[in-house]
């Protein structure tokens, strides 16, 4: 890290005869007087523990609703308004300039991850705080939600803030904010699919990924999909004294870490039938481009504390974690795991198990097959219960779209560098949904960084980045304006 830290002033390198220029470095010179006060405003958000996933915070995620509709309204947009659903509310805000011109639509997430295990927490997690670590010289925000999603959708309302107080919005904008995004966007679809006029657009913008370096930055251009479940395995009737009846029954612990194991061979192929079916096999070409990325084994070895990686025979693991589907066990449990020892063959084991999909893999597909295989592995001495969580389907912008390049040429800009394509591994399941109810195809123009921590303890966000993301945006809303 060198060039491109220490000093946040951007200089364009355009020609300077286009009078558009003018404008653009008026929106950059706004966003540069301003980055502390932006700071300050994203510390009000991120104090605010707003963790979908657990009922006791209900009141706290409802609060952080109404502040993200106070900074959309001051930010000048229109029509904002904290919409109801059956779960958490979603916010909506608006400002049309000319129904002829294109019109973006927003999308972030405003709730978070459960912040524990606290203790691994170097600063409570609701408590924001800026400190320089290795690859952040200029400094990171420490927080909850910093990075997955607030100081991403955020950027968003300040680069809308700074086009709208130097005149210089050059096309629709909308915004829509949801809070149920970590546990499966369970109100959205109901809520896109009642205000599809509300919500109409010719492309909709979404930070909420990661570059794939900030010397080497990135526009994603997939997401995997998602299947979860949970499993269950039952042996006898209720726990039994270990030694009274150990080894003479099936025990539910052992059964379902064979099953477990049972799911990927030796070469880290899915066992599971008929898994691989309707996996789309990427060309060699657009390998050879994907690979550009250079892959870095040693760093990536050492940012995660591991001597060794594996995966599937075959692929590099810029590929394991992008263009191949994958299977994990997400947590496991069964038995006495409390101090001290109890002599004890469980009743009951679980497990929750994870897969990610690529095109052209469905969500309901995999869980079915899933379901199928572990059935048909296990033993006929227990039973076996599957319980399928909420899924996602695989997302996939060609690179040869004008939305791919408009979102490419803003980061070239911002960055000063040459901008790659990079398919991530993560999901989110309503770029989907949104081009099949909307017909328009999502941006992932996120800014994070792998190493972020996000869902982990101690997540933050790079100052670099946050800055960089509010500039890219003003950039890329010209780029896409210009027909
Ligand atoms: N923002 C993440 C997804 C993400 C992060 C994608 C980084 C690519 C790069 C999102 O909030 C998330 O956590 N998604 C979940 C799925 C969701 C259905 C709970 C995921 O990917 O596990
Ligand atoms: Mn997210
Ligand atoms: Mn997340």
């Amino acid at each position: 890290m060198s060039c491109c830290c220490g000093t946040f002033f951007l200089f364009l390198h355009v020609p300077t005869n286009n009078s558009n220029n003018t404008t653009m470095q008026e929106t950059l010179n706004y966003i540069q007087q301003n980055k502390e006060r932006y700071v300050e405003e994203l510390f009000e958000l991120l104090k605010i523990a707003s963790i979908s996933a657990d009922p006791a915070y209900k009141d706290e995620v409802l609060k952080c609703a109404d502040e993200v509709a106070k900074y959309l309204k001051n930010a000048g947009a229109d029509n904002v308004e904290v919409c109801k659903t059956k779960g958490y509310p979603i916010v909506f805000g608006d400002k049309i300039i000319d129904k002829n011109l294109p019109t973006v639509l927003v999308y972030g997430h405003y709730d978070v991850q459960p912040p524990d295990p606290l203790d691994l927490w170097k600063k409570p997690p609701f408590e924001p705080y800026i400190e320089k670590t290795e690859i952040h010289p200029e400094g990171a925000i420490f927080a909850r939600g910093s990075a997955d999603d607030k100081g991403q959708f955020f950027m968003h309302i300040k680069a809308f803030e700074a086009m709208m107080q130097t005149n210089t919005l050059p096309c629709n904008v909308k915004f829509i904010l949801e809070g149920e995004e970590e546990v499966g966007s369970k109100s959205l679809e109901a809520f896109v699919n009642e205000n599809k006029e509300k919500l109409s657009c010719d492309v909709i913008l979404i930070s909420d990924t990661h570059i794939y370096s900030n010397e080497q930055p990135t526009v994603t251009t997939g997401l995997r999909g998602l299947s979860y479940v949970e499993v269950e395995v039952e042996g006898p009737n209720r726990d039994l004294h270990s030694g009274l009846y150990g080894g003479a029954v099936p025990n539910p612990i052992h059964v379902l870490s064979r099953l477990i194991a049972n799911l990927i061979d030796d070469d880290g192929h899915i066992k599971i039938d008929g898994f691989y079916d309707n996996v789309e096999e990427v060309s060699l070409d657009e390998r050879a481009e994907m690979n550009k990325l250079k892959d870095d084994p040693e760093s990536f070895k050492k940012s995660i504390g591991l001597n060794g990686v594996e995966g599937e025979k075959g692929y590099s693991t810029l590929e394991r974690t992008s263009i191949r589907p994958t299977l994990d066990c997400n947590g496991i449990w069964g038995g006495y795991t409390g101090e001290g020892a109890k002599t004890v063959i469980p009743s009951k084991a679980f497990a929750k198990i994870s897969m990610r999909l690529v095109p052209y893999q469905t969500p309901d597909e995999i869980t079915e097959k899933f379901k199928n295989y572990f059935e048909k592995t296990a033993p006929a001495n227990v039973k076996v219960k599957v319980t399928p969580h909420h899924g996602g389907m695989p997302y996939v912008l060609p690179s040869d779209t004008k939305e791919f390049r408009a979102a490419k040429k803003a980061m070239e800009t911002a960055f000063g560098k040459e901008v790659l394509p990079y398919r991530s591994g993560g999901s989110i399941p309503i770029t989907a949904m949104f081009e099949q109810v909307l017909g328009a195809k999502s941006v992932l123009m996120g800014f994070g960084l792998d190493s972020d921590a996000i869902h982990s303890p101690n997540e933050h966000y790079g100052l670099f980045n946050f800055y960089k993301g509010i500039e890219s945006i003003p950039l890329f809303f010209e780029n896409y304006a210009v027909k």
